[in-house]
C-alpha cells in the first residue's frame, strides 16, 4: 500500500500543477487582452510631447476664449471632421441634459468637458490643475475605432478595430498653430504641408509621406490610403496594403514614427536614401528613447488586436441564396480564393502580389520595401464600405472590384455572376464556420 501511495501523490501533484498551469494560462491571456485594450483605446505612448507640446493641436481646440489660438473647435466642429464621442463615458445627467438639448454643441467648452471625461474616441486631453487645457495626445483608437452611432450620428458604444472612414485627419492636423516641425522633417514649406495634408479627404491617410515625401500620385491625385480596420488580423502574415512587415512591426513603427510616442524602433530598410529619403536623413530606422513608452506595450497591444474578431453583418444585410452561389464562384471559376484562401481570406504564408498580378499601377507598391501589394483580408468588409475598395479607394463599390477583376483575369463571368459574388463577400466572415465561437456583432463594447 504505502508502495502505491507515493506514485499516486506524485501523479495528483502533477495533475494539480497542470491545472494551475492552464488556470495561469488563462488568467494571462485574460490581462493581456484587457491590458492591450486600454493601450488600444488610451494609450499616448508620451506622444502629447509631439501634437500638443511641438504642434500645439490643444490651442486649436480649446480656442482663443479658453487661452488657445482661433475659435476652439465645438463638439459640432469635432463630429465634422469625424471624431466619435464615447457614450458609455458620459454620465447619466449629462446624456440627460444632451437629450433635453440643454447642451451647447456649438460651445468649445463642451469639447473641452468631453476630454475631461475622456469620451473623445482616440483623443486624451492633459488639463493643468486650474482645469485648462495643458496638451493632447493621440490613440490608436483615433484612427482604429468609431461607433455605433446608438445615441447621435458619431455618438455611441465604442467599436473597437473598425476603420474610422469618417475621420478627416489631415483637416486635424491642418489646425495646429505649429506645423513648421512637420514641414522641417519633409523639408518643404509650410503651405506644402498644408496643401498635401488637406488632399487627404475623409478616412484616409499616408504613412509613407514621412518616409518618402511623396505628398501626390504622378496622375496628381493624393498619395494617402484607406484606414484599414484592425481587427480580423489573426493568422494574416504582413500587414498594411503594402507588407511592411507583421502586427507588432506596424505597431511600433505607427507608434514611434507617426504618432510620436516615445519609444525604441529599428530598421534598417529605411536606411536608403533613394527610396526613403525622409526617413533616412532624419534616421527613422534608428529610434531610441530614455524614456521608452511603447515597446513594454507591443505585446498586450498586438494580444488585444489578434483577439478582435471580424465581425458578423446583420443578417438581413445580404442575399444568403446569392452568397452562396457566390461563394462557389469565388472558390471555383472566378480564382478569388488561390489568393483570398477561406477563411483567412489572404495567403496563409507570404501574402504578396506585384501590381500587375491585379492590374493595376505599382506606385504605392513602390513605396514600400518589397515592392508589392499585400493581399487584403476580407472578412468584415460590410464595416468599411465607406471610402471605397482597394488601398486608395479607387474602385467605389464590390461590384467594381469584382468586375475588374472580370476584366483583368478573363473570367468571363456574368452580370449575375458578379453580383452573386459580391452578395457573397457582404456576407464575410462566414457563420456556419465555427458557430461555436461566440461571434461578437459589435465588436468589443465593454
Ligand atoms: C492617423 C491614423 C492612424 C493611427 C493613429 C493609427 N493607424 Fe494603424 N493604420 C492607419 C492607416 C492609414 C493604415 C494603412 C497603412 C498603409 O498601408 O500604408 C494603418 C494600418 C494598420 C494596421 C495594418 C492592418 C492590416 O490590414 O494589416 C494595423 C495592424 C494598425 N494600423 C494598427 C495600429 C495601431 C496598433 C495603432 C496605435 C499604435 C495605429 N494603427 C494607429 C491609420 C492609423
Ligand atoms: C492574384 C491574387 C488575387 C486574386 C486572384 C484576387 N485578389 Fe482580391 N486582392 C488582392 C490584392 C493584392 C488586393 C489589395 C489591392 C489593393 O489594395 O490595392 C486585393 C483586394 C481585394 C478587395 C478589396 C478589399 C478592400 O478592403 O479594399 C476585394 C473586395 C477583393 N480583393 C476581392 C477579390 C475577389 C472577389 C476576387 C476574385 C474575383 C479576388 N479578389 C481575386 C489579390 C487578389
Amino acid at each position: 500500500m504505502k508502495q502505491l501511495k507515493y506514485p499516486l501523490m506524485v501523479v495528483l501533484l502533477a495533475v494539480g500543477a497542470l491545472l494551475l498551469y492552464s488556470e495561469q494560462k488563462q488568467h494571462n491571456a485574460n490581462a493581456l487582452a484587457q491590458q492591450g485594450k486600454n493601450i488600444f483605446r488610451f494609450d499616448t505612448f508620451g506622444d502629447q510631447d509631439f501634437w500638443g507640446g511641438t504642434l500645439q493641436l490643444h490651442k486649436a481646440i480649446e480656442g482663443a476664449a479658453h487661452g488657445g489660438v482661433g475659435p476652439g473647435v465645438s463638439p459640432v466642429t469635432a463630429l465634422s471632421v469625424g471624431l466619435k464621442v464615447d457614450q458609455d463615458a458620459l454620465p447619466q445627467a449629462l446624456v440627460k441634459q444632451i437629450q433635453a438639448g440643454k447642451v451647447n454643441l456649438n460651445d468649445p467648452a463642451t469639447t473641452l468637458a468631453l476630454l475631461k471625461l475622456n469620451a473623445v474616441v482616440g483623443l486624451t486631453g492633459f488639463f493643468n490643475s486650474d482645469g485648462s487645457l495643458k496638451t493632447i495626445g493621440i490613440q490608436c483608437a483615433l484612427c482604429h475605432s468609431t461607433v455605433d452611432n446608438a445615441f447621435a450620428p458619431g455618438i455611441g458604444h465604442r467599436l473597437d478595430g473598425w476603420a474610422n472612414r469618417d475621420l478627416n485627419v489631415g483637416a486635424i492636423i491642418g489646425l495646429a498653430p505649429n506645423l513648421q516641425p512637420v514641414a522641417d522633417v519633409l523639408g518643404v514649406d509650410v503651405p506644402t504641408v498644408q496643401k498635401v495634408i488637406s488632399s487627404w479627404g475623409p478616412g484616409k491617410f499616408d504613412a509613407e509621406l514621412f518616409m518618402d515625401g511623396q505628398g501626390f500620385r504622378p496622375d496628381g491625385k493624393t498619395a494617402a490610403v484607406l484606414i484599414p480596420p484592425a481587427f480580423g488580423l489573426a493568422g494574416v502574415n504582413l500587414h498594411t496594403f503594402t507588407g511592411w512587415g507583421s502586427v507588432p512591426y506596424w505597431n511600433a513603427f505607427v507608434a514611434n514614427l507617426e504618432m510620436h510616442g516615445k519609444g525604441t524602433f529599428f530598421d534598417p530598410r529605411l536606411d536608403d536614401a533613394s527610396r526613403f529619403p525622409v526617413a533616412a536623413k532624419n534616421h527613422f530606422g534608428h529610434v531610441t528613447n530614455a524614456d521608452d513608452q511603447i515597446t513594454s506595450k507591443l505585446g498586450p497591444l498586438q494580444f488585444y488586436q489578434l483577439s478582435l474578431p471580424a465581425p458578423a453583418p446583420p443578417k438581413n444585410s445580404f442575399n444568403h441564396e446569392a452568397a452562396a452561389r457566390g461563394k462557389a464562384l469565388f472558390n471555383g471559376s472566378a480564382q478569388c480564393s488561390t489568393c483570398h484562401v477561406p477563411p483567412l481570406m489572404t495567403e496563409p504564408g507570404w501574402n504578396m502580389h506585384t501590381a500587375s498580378d491585379v492590374c493595376i499601377d505599382d506606385f504605392q507598391a513602390s513605396r514600400a520595401p518589397d515592392d508589392r501589394y499585400r493581399t487584403t483580408p476580407l472578412n468584415g468588409l460590410w464595416t468599411h464600405t465607406k471610402g471605397g475598395f482597394y488601398h486608395d479607394g479607387r474602385f467605389p463599390t464590390l461590384l467594381a472590384v469584382v468586375d475588374h477583376y472580370n476584366s483583368c483575369k478573363n473570367l468571363g463571368l456574368s452580370a449575375g455572376d458578379e453580383s452573386d459574388i459580391v452578395e457573397y463577400l457582404k456576407s464575410l466572415p462566414e457563420q456556419d464556420r465555427d458557430a461555436d465561437h461566440d461571434r461578437d456583432h459589435d465588436g468589443d463594447r465593454d
